[in-house]
């Protein structure tokens, strides 16, 4: 078995488990506020999981690429658009493999609690992906976390620090928007901030 498989088939079983802890059970409150200040066009979720933020951006007129390599995380996520009457393109696939199919096509890339799954060897990996897939301009609007958490400690969530997320999201990029948000989650208070890096490429 492969590196990659083996960390697709990790993922899968938590989710044949029901042991999703990282699971809000709905669409994220400051990306519900997002949706309204930014305009719709096309937007990938990455590591998507069962979707709740995907539904919430199709139902505000945002064409939803919802990526995600475990088969029941896509299953979820096509079953939720079902119910909810809204159409999304799933795609099962390591989001290390989007390239060179995805190069240059969304607005926006959405991340939460996806890049604490990469493991940091291949973190280097996921931001020059995340900056392919994004057209010029494009913006990554990413809830960082857990800031908290050392690499001592192990994973996944692997630790994430600001120091590390805007080393990786530098050259190329600008910073437009820094913030602890006031609708963090309480769990996740002062543990994740949002930060939006600009594609300038
Ligand atoms: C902690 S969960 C977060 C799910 C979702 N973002 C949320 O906040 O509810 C991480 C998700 O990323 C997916 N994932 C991790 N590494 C991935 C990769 N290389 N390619 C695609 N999906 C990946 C996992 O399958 C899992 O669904």
């Amino acid at each position: 078995m492969s590196y990659k498989e083996d960390q697709a088939q990790i993922w899968e079983a938590k989710y044949l488990e029901d042991s999703l802890g990282w699971d809000l059970g709905g669409p994220t409150p400051i990306f519900c506020q997002i949706s309204e200040e930014i305009s719709p066009g096309e937007i990938c979720i990455v590591g998507c999981g069962l979707g709740h933020d995907a539904i919430m951006f199709a139902k505000k007129g945002f064409h939803v690429t919802a990526v995600d390599f475990a088969p029941s995380a896509i299953k979820a996520v096509n079953e939720l658009a079902t119910k909810a009457n809204v159409k999304i393109d799933t795609i099962q696939i390591d989001l290390f493999s989007m390239l060179p199919e995805y190069n240059n096509t969304f607005d926006y890339v959405i991340e939460q609690t996806c890049f604490c799954a990469i493991p940091l060897i291949q973190r280097e990996d996921y931001a020059h992906v995340v900056q392919s897939i994004l057209k010029p301009g494009g913006q990554l609007i990413g809830l960082w976390f857990p800031l908290d958490k050392t690499i001592e400690e192990g994973g996944p969530p692997w630790a994430t620090s600001l120091e590390e997320v805007k080393s990786l999201f530098n050259s190329g990029w600008e910073i437009e928007k820094e913030e602890w948000p006031t609708l963090s989650i309480s769990p996740r208070k002062d543990r994740e901030k949002l930060i939006i890096f600009k594609n300038l490429n």
